[in-house]
């Protein structure tokens, strides 16, 4: 009797080479302001990513030296490699933050011209510098003559559909040494209505010889095979599927690796997971901002489980530390036992 073996799994993607890393699994999970802060990407960094980000840090921030600022870039010596982001329009100060990145330990530094809210657009910082490709030229010359980690950049496909510059601002970064690209689909018209056009990111991917990340709307395997088949990007970046959701970071991982998507976690071990993110938060930012941060994402775990409204209503109303660990392992374990919590179709 010949014995069945089950092929090896062929991976979607190779991954690349970004400096001294090697990128064995390009799957990168998503800067996002107030969102990915060192406890939500240690919690994220189980699940096999490749590679983490932290949230935007403005250089005009870095340049007042709050605080809070620096808390931000702390990293954890197990999420390596991570990359730190920076934002801003003056190449002097965005200079600055860049060094000011490495010195904190940044395996690479990521330079956001993607970001749509107002309040840095003004500044003609974030996706407002798309309009202007002589100011992003400067300001990637500059920072990538100024560090000796790999220089990364995240935009958006242009201001708006009339204006659409992905692939010249694509062939302006890697004329400047930027040494990966990621492109969120949209523009910054579009903030986040309407569907990531990933024509428009494989659009980039053909001018350029640089590894580029397909970003927009990824929220399965099946998604992130399909953006990887339209735009024959290098590597996947996930955001807001990822929100009180890490395990949709396993499933990503395995549709590009070519491995059996990951059975969904049992009610022990979405607990598990919700009370590392918990620990952490306690013991990065402190009781008082960990509360208000586990009232916005704590409910989030619950999105699509039984009693859900009922557990997002009641944990609104817990202040103190304790109490909203208790409610959490209540609701998360199940009150009678613990059987598996089935997600509502
Ligand atoms: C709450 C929130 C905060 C974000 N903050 C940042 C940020 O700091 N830097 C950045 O480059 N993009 C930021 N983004 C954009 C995401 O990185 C990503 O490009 C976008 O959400 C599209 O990906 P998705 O469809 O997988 O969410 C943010 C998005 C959200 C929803």
């Amino acid at each position: 009797m010949t014995q069945q073996t089950s092929p090896a799994p062929q991976a979607l993607l190779p991954g690349f080479t970004l400096g001294a890393y090697r990128i064995d699994v390009p799957l990168v999970l998503a800067p996002m302001a107030g969102i990915t802060d060192l406890p939500f990407r240690r919690v994220c960094k189980r699940f096999g990513i490749g590679l983490t980000v932290t949230e935007m840090i403005a250089s005009r921030a870095v340049e007042q030296g709050r605080e809070r600022t620096e808390r931000m870039a702390e990293l954890d010596p197990g999420e390596r490699p991570v990359s730190i982001q920076i934002a801003g329009a003056e190449p002097h100060f965005v200079v600055d933050a860049a060094r000011w990145a490495v010195g904190h330990g940044a395996d690479f530094v990521d330079i956001n011209m993607g970001c749509p809210v107002k309040k840095v657009c003004k500044q003609v910082a974030g996706s407002a510098m798309l309009r202007d490709e002589s100011l992003v030229a400067r300001v990637l010359t500059a920072v990538v003559g100024a560090v000796d980690v790999p220089v990364t950049l995240k935009i958006r496909t242009g201001w708006d559909e009339k204006s659409k510059n992905v692939e010249r601002i694509a062939r302006i970064a890697e004329d400047c040494g930027i040494a990966m690209l990621t492109v969120h689909g949209r523009t910054r018209a579009q903030m986040f209505h309407g569907h990531a056009n990933w024509e428009d990111i494989g659009r980039a991917k053909a001018a350029v010889s640089i590894p580029v990340i397909g970003n927009g709307d990824i929220v399965d395997g099946d998604s992130a095979r399909e953006m990887i088949r339209v735009s024959g990007c290098d590597g996947v970046m996930v955001g807001r599927a990822v929100q009180g959701n890490p395990w949709v970071l396993g499933e990503v991982r395995a549709a590009i690796m070519g491995e059996a998507p990951p059975a969904p976690p049992t009610a022990a071990e979405r607990w598990d997971v919700v009370y590392e993110h918990m620990r952490h938060l306690l013991s990065h930012h402190g009781e008082r901002t960990a509360s208000k941060l586990a009232r916005k994402h704590i409910p989030w775990y619950s999105k699509g489980l039984h009693g859900s409204a009922e557990f997002r209503a009641a944990f609104q109303h817990y202040h103190a530390w304790d109490e909203q660990m208790a409610a959490a392992e209540a609701y998360f374990l199940g009150l009678d036992g613990g059987p598996e919590l089935a997600r509502v179709a």
